[in-house]
This record gives C-alpha cells, sequence and structure tokens, in this order.
C-alpha cells in the first residue's frame, strides 16, 4: 500500500545546465505522481568547498523556485533545505563510525576534488559520501535517481547501509541507484566526447538554465562540429550526435525521427532549430522562476512544510538508529 521512497538532492553551486535539467529535475517531476518523493538543497555539501555565504543563500532559494518552476509539486513531495532537518548530521556521524578511511580515501569524485582544490582538502570533502548515504538511508528510500557521476555515491550508502544492518540488525533499506538516461548522455557543445558540466570554464561548453534565448541560440550556433554537413548520428561525429541527443531530449522524438526532420538540411539550420527546441522549453520555467522567487513568503512556506515532512520522517529512523547503537535515551 505504501508508495516506495525515492530520495535525491542536488547541490546549489554552480550554474545548472540543461544537462542536470534533463538528468534530474525533468525525472524528478516524473516521479512524484509514482513514489513518495524526497528531494533536497544539498547546501550542506556544497561547503565541502568554499562557498560564499550570500551567494550560497541567494542559490539555495533560486533553486527551489527552479525545482518549482519545472512542475514539483510541494503537495506531493517533499522540497527542502538539507541543513533545516538536523537528523542528516546526526546520522551522518553514526555511519562516520562504520565507513573505513580507505574506502572514502579510494572515491573518484574525492579524487578528483582533492586534485582540484589542493588547497583545501578538507574533512567534508572526504565524509563528503558518508553525509549522502545518511541523506539517503534517513528516509528509507528504496531508489535514488542520479546522473552516472553519483552511482558510486549510492554504491557506498548501499555498502553503508548493508554493514550497519549486518551488525546491528535490520534498519536500513538497502538503497538502489536509478541511473538517468537522457543527462548522462549530454556532452558539452564545444568538447562533444566530455560532459556537460556547470562548473565547465568555457562558458560556450554548457547551456545554463539561466541562458536567454539569444544565448541559447548563439551557443549552440558556436558548437562543435565536423565539416561533412550530414546530419546524422554516428560514433564518428560526437558533436552532432549530441545536437541531435539534445534535440530528442527536448522534443520528446526519437534519433530517427530527428534525422528524417533535418536529412537534407546543413549543419546552420539544424543548429538553430536545436537551439530553439532549447529555449522553447527553458523561457518559460526562467519566467515562472522568477515569478516565484519575487514571493519569499511562499517560497518559505514551501520549505517549511517540506522540512516538517521530511524531519518526522528522519526523526524515526534516527531514534531507531540512536537504539540500536546503543544511545541512552533518558529525558
Ligand atoms: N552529491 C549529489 C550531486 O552532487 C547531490 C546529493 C547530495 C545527492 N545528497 C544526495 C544525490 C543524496 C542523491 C542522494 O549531484
Amino acid at each position: 500500500m505504501d508508495k516506495k521512497v525515492i530520495y535525491s538532492a542536488v547541490q546549489p553551486s554552480g550554474n545548472l545546465t540543461i544537462g542536470n535539467y534533463l538528468g534530474a529535475i525533468r525525472n524528478w517531476v516524473r516521479m512524484q505522481d509514482e513514489y513518495d518523493c524526497f528531494y533536497a538543497v544539498a547546501n550542506m555539501h556544497a561547503i565541502t568547498v568554499k562557498q560564499d555565504p550570500a551567494e550560497l543563500r541567494r542559490r539555495t532559494l533560486e533553486l527551489v523556485a527552479l525545482y518549482l518552476a519545472c512542475g514539483l509539486d510541494p503537495e506531493k513531495c517533499a522540497l527542502y533545505v538539507q541543513s533545516n532537518v538536523p537528523q542528516h548530521a546526526e546520522l551522518c556521524w553514526v555511519l562516520n563510525t562504520i565507513a573505513y578511511v580507505g574506502e572514502l580515501s579510494r572515491m573518484t569524485q574525492f579524487k578528483d576534488k582533492s586534485q582540484k582544490h589542493a588547497e583545501n582538502i578538507n574533512m567534508g570533502l572526504m565524509d563528503y559520501p558518508v553525509l549522502m548515504a545518511a541523506d539517503i538511508l534517513l528516509y528509507q528510500a528504496q531508489y535514488v535517481p542520479v546522473g552516472a557521476d553519483q552511482k558510486q555515491h549510492v554504491e557506498i550508502a548501499r555498502d553503508l547501509a548493508i554493514r550497519f544492518n549486518n551488525r546491528f540488525g535490520d534498519t536500513f533499506t538497502v538503497p538502489e541507484p536509478l541511473i538517468l538516461k537522457g543527462g548522462a548522455k549530454i556532452c558539452s557543445l564545444q568538447e562533444p566526447t566530455k560532459k556537460m558540466s556547470k562548473s565547465d570554464e568555457n562558458p560556450n561548453a554548457s547551456i545554463y538554465l539561466t541562458d536567454d534565448r539569444d544565448t541559447v541560440i548563439r551557443k549552440f550556433k558556436r558548437a562543435v562540429t565536423d565539416s561533412d554537413n550530414v546530419v546524422k548520428a554516428s560514433e564518428d561525429k560526437p558533436g552532432i550526435t549530441n545536437l541531435l541527443n539534445i534535440y530528442c531530449a527536448f522534443k520528446g522524438c526519437s534519433l530517427e525521427e530527428a534525422e528524417g526532420e533535418f536529412a537534407g538540411m546543413g549543419y546552420g539550420d539544424f543548429k538553430l532549430a536545436v537551439g530553439e527546441s532549447v529555449a522553447d522549453v527553458i523561457t518559460p520555467v526562467q519566467a515562472e522562476q522568477k515569478r516565484l522567487l519575487a514571493d519569499k513568503t511562499y517560497l518559505g512556506e514551501v520549505l517549511k512544510s517540506g522540512a516538517d515532512r521530511a524531519y518526522k520522517a528522519a526523526r524515526r529512523t534516527l531514534s531507531k538508529v540512536y537504539r540500536k547503537v546503543g544511545f541512552y535515551e533518558g529525558n
């Protein structure tokens, strides 16, 4: 009778790209009817790299407004800010005692970020996957929709759940990653063999959800392709293949349909059509986001009720955990 639980979160750092939209947000919206969904803004994860405090706060609200603008319904899912639910940090501490330094220091993202932020290899950066495991396990989530880059983190959450259950008795649902297609396939417009990333230094490489129509069209015009002027997907044409994938994702059509549509058309017109397909979807979302951001009272209410719901679920799991590990529960 109970719906299965979905948990996911996004960090309020960097500008979200259309890859994030296709891979995460759009799928979250699709899942809200079928599942019991908890969606968080992972601001505690965000501070594992240096953040400007004012910007972090602003981005948090922007992200919430964006989720809502994309169609997340606060009546259906719990939308909240991670730091507003104290159990995340509390469960993280307990899980820290069963997570090994060795396994954490081997995580791909930890190694990448240590290289990138060599001046700030802090404990939080290494502990990032344990906090993420706490996020997921607190809600007894069955499925965790994430991009392929987060798969390893969900696997560690699984390992920790199993390890805890074995040591202390059945406590946590063992979560499974739901690796979303679409988002994973969206590549850089400048180096189409690389994933489109919100932290790419070249702004022409990514389409941000904040880009206006003209910027979107201009970036697609400059997208790297090849010189044979045939709009067909193939392995030796990563640029055109990527543009076709983007077009299909935004239009909801198949590759064959898109190739048929563009048969005999030059790259210039094709790129323009891809740009328009994207702008047609993201421009109305931007307008709605702007409208919501002007209504801070409403956003506050959404986050308050989301945090209340999350808190109730999280408290249930945490008290079970505290009992299992033998914490004294006086007062
Ligand atoms: N680490 C994720 C990312 O950067 C965000 C995140 C935090 C998350 N906690 C999570 C995703 C729990 C899924 C489940 O994309």
